[in-house]
């Protein structure tokens, strides 16, 4: 199936062969340490050096990556380095506005040509050690003193930066170092073919900042493939206050798993999930936003609030009034919103997981997107980095976004509170993946699947390079 016949109307369309047990678990038995079944994950997998190290050589090289935001180099020249694992790679506009990235090492003795995000002046290159040149497109322009050197070491492919293949969606840049890659919206299908739905491609950064933690990589982005935890983690959000068996149905969340490693969750429509609950949308939206202007935004919730001083937020037709009024505003404003679909209605406080280390949890004209890669060479550290996107009216001119910084896990001025009690849990699941009496992790085949799903797509990346 190429990417061109790929249904896209609806999400129970994009929902193609992923039931538990498909995954070829005997293929995946050369792996150490693999998924034996659906329901556990060997703990070994998020600390022992020997899975770190097959995710580096048989993971990272061969999938594809979000490496920066397309905005993240506006100009020719512009640059941004991306990092993994050890190895870095430079993403370069193009002077005809295309992207390129390349191995991130000088091909005299691997000097590393840009660190961070600049421009090259003048389009050009240079090495600063002993001055070789490229242009923007990797071909070597300028050797100084040539002579010096046997023609043997000078083949156009030896002074030819090595390039990376890179492709671009949604706004974001992709990079893959197998030059043998499947083609990118192939590997991010069917999650890309979902957040086309809500509008991704025309959003823009708001925010970016990070956080170290002590734990792993893997470990870290899974606090967000379930909402299970929401009612014991983040109680203020929890909108059901009933001792009921069935709490979690009620909310109406559903789970759903995908080839290539993506998952979904994904709640009711949001006009009609919001009566007799124990909170209404208007509080509801307001602690989403609390401390982050992030999942939602200010600006939407002045609008929620603005439909509170007319009708009761306790009303049933509330958050359908809210959600009109939402819709009518970004028109008016000339932000370009997406279509007002059931499965677009749906994804307000959903979450798509992108295998394998992006999260986008969309709203319809903005989302808080996470990115997680290991720290420092480390199995039990990792950078996670979170974005604010939204989507401006139309024309108007967003400047480069600039990394807020680093902050620390438990600093309330820089992370609201929901991604402070998320990080609060982290650390210690870490400490607990050691313990004598904890093997094997248990999953919910309700909640849950999404991480053994992602797990499997693991073991079989890794196998098919073993
Ligand atoms: S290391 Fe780059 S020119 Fe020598
Ligand atoms: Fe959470």
């Amino acid at each position: 199936m190429t990417v061109a016949d790929l249904p896209r109307t609806t999400i129970e369309q994009l929902e193609v062969a992923k039931s538990p047990g498909s995954n070829g678990h005997e293929v995946n038995s050369k792996v150490p340490f693999h998924m034996t079944d659906d329901l556990h994950v060997p703990t070994e997998r998020y600390y022992s050096r020997e899975f770190f190290e097959l995710e580096k050589k048989h993971l990272w090289p061969h999938v594809w990556q979000m490496a920066c935001r397309e905005e993240d180099i506006p100009d020719a020249g512009d640059y941004y380095e991306y990092e993994i694992v050890g190895q870095s790679v430079l993403v370069i506009r193009q002077r005809d506005m295309s992207i390129r990235a390349f191995h991130n090492a000088c091909r005299h003795r691997g000097t590393q040509l840009g660190k961070g995000q600049g421009r090259f002046p003048g389009g050009q290159i240079v090495c600063p050690f002993h001055g070789w040149r490229w242009n923007l497109a990797g071909e070597c322009t300028h050797v100084f003193g040539r002579e010096g050197f046997s023609e043997d070491v000078l083949t156009t492919d030896d002074t030819t930066l090595e390039e990376v293949l890179c492709d671009t969606w949604g706004g974001h840049v992709w990079i893959n170092m197998d030059r043998n890659a499947k083609p990118l919206l192939e590997e991010l299908f069917p999650a890309a073919n979902i957040l086309d739905l809500v509008g991704v491609k025309n959003m823009r950064v708001k925010w970016w900042k990070e956080v170290v933690l002590n734990a792993n990589w893997k470990l870290a982005q899974e606090a967000f493939f379930e909402s299970y935890h929401v009612k014991q983690t983040h109680p203020q959000i929890y909108q059901f206050d009933q001792p009921d068996d069935d709490e979690l149905n009620r909310s109406n969340t559903a789970f759903r798993q995908f080839v290539n490693g993506h998952g979904l969750f994904r709640g009711a429509d949001v006009r009609t999930n919001y009566g007799g609950t124990a909170m209404n949308f208007l509080e509801s939206a307001r602690l989403l936003w609390s401390g982050m202007d992030a999942m939602t935004l200010e600006r939407d919730i002045h609008i929620i609030e603005s439909v509170a001083g007319k009708v009761d937020p306790n009303d049933p037709s509330f958050a359908g009034q809210a959600i009109d009024a939402l819709f009518k505003f970004w028109e008016d404003a000339n932000i370009p919103a997406p279509e007002r679909s059931t499965d677009v209605l749906k994804m307000w406080g959903g979450d798509v997981v992108m295998f394998p280390n992006y999260l986008m949890l969309p709203q319809y004209t903005n989302s808080l997107n996470y990115r997680v890669r290991p720290y420092n060479d480390d199995p039990e550290w990792c950078t996670f980095e979170v974005w604010s996107l939204m989507t401006y009216p139309e024309g108007s001119e967003t400047s480069r976004p600039e990394m807020l910084g680093t902050f620390d896990k438990d600093d309330a001025d820089h992370w609201g509170l929901i991604p402070r009690q998320d990080f609060s849990n982290i650390e210690r699941m870490q400490r607990g993946m050691q313990s004598q009496s904890m093997p094997l992790t248990r999953l919910s085949q309700s909640w849950e699947m999404t991480i053994s799903n992602w797990h499997q797509e693991l073991d079989r990346r890794i196998a098919a390079q073993l």
